[in-house]
């Protein structure tokens, strides 16, 4: 018989409380995700007290139905994955926590995972029992990662080696999207609401100039976020309306085209011919729609499949399989580690 590895995986790092089951790192059994999105809405944004309580009423419900939807039990694993950071510390904990005792309790081993790894091992993903895998991500590839907290470029050489070639040097870009959504007073998650705005506006109503920094594949996203703001301003100052869709589809846009340019400057500046797309932002379909088509200027590109964009346990459990079949394991005395940068 085939030998099968099969993980279960945890993550808690912000506010949705997951879990997964893998099968050889790459086909997924089953994930779930409960999101805490409504509770946090009325505060504007995550509440991190309120997170890691919820997370403690949900997680062993979240594991137990990972495990039934997948046909399989605690005995059939042969580790449990877990997110380590970064993340909320408080939030982080509880995942860790709960990961430890069913390790504990079952004897398998503990896998500390990096939540900035599993977004990009969200492109490993398949659902088991596929027909046509897709291929896998092949070596060197150049990664484009922006999420809620993180925006960076780097380049991988092989699995689970990470050289950051750039990064932002303020905002990241999903919080970009975030306060632009807050100012111009678009509901709680401001990336998807910039977005649905955005599809009723005009790109090229507003000229938002692209911040210029001094290493090559650097950003700076809170330059064009104040613009954003001056261009508020002056408006309300001139007692004109505010046209919320036509600055969300010129701001999207000056966003998209910045991230693009520099994952294809980074890419020919290294010779890479494969690019992959990570993090929460990655969830933007118009962003999607530019970075697939590179494929039309030779290169080959990788984007998660919508569901395992934004925070899931899946890309946990691709990221912890990644590092158990290498021999990575960790002690049952691990500690959090709210700030973990990838390389
Ligand atoms: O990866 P993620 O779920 O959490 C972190 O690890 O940070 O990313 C969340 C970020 C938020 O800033 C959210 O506004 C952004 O991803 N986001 C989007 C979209 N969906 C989520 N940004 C732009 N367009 C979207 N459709
Ligand atoms: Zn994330």
């Amino acid at each position: 018989m085939e030998e099968v590895t099969r993980i279960l995986a945890i993550e808690t790092s912000c506010d949705e409380t997951a879990a997964a089951v893998i099968e050889n790192g790459r086909a997924l059994r089953s994930s779930v995700v409960a999101s805490q999105m409504d509770m946090h809405a009325r505060y504007g944004g995550v509440f991190p007290e309120v997170a890691s309580r919820q997370h403690v009423l949900s997680i062993l419900p979240v594991v137990q139905e990972a495990l039934d939807k997948a046909n399989l039990t605690l005995d059939n694993m042969d580790a449990i994955a877990v997110t380590r950071g970064p993340g909320l510390a408080g939030s982080l904990v509880v995942g860790m926590n709960a990961a430890k005792g069913l390790a504990l309790g079952s004897g398998k081993p503990l896998v500390g995972a990096n939540h900035l790894e599993g977004h990009i091992y969200a492109s490993w993903l398949y659902e088991a029992g596929t027909e046509n895998p897709p291929e896998a991500p092949g070596f060197p590839l150049i990664a484009l990662l922006v999420s809620g907290g993180h925006s960076e470029i780097d380049l991988m050489t092989d699995h689970l080696t990470y050289q950051r070639l750039g990064a932002t040097l303020d905002d990241a870009a999903g919080e970009a999207f975030d306060k632009v959504a807050r100012l111009l007073g678009l509901p709680y998650p401001g990336g998807p609401s910039v977005q649905k705005a955005a599809e009723s506006g005009d790109p090229a109503a507003f000229k938002f100039t692209r911040p210029k920094t001094d290493g090559p594949w650097d950003f700076s996203f809170s330059g064009i976020k104040t613009a954003v703001l001056y261009t508020i301003r002056d408006l309300e100052k001139a007692g004109q309306p505010i046209p919320v869709n036509d600055i969300a589809a010129s701001f999207q846009a000056t966003v998209i085209d910045y991230l693009i340019s520099k994952t294809v400057d980074a890419a020919r500046a290294h010779n890479v011919r494969e690019l992959l797309l990570a993090g929460g932002v990655s969830a933007n379909k118009p962003l999607r729609e530019a970075f697939l088509k590179l494929q039309n200027d030779g290169f080959k590109v990788h984007i998660p499949k919508f569901a395992y964009c934004t925070d899931n346990a899946a890309m946990i459990a691709a990221a912890g399989a990644f590092r158990f079949m290498h021999g990575h394991t960790s002690g049952l005395e691990v500690d959090v580690l709210p700030t973990w940068p990838l390389s």
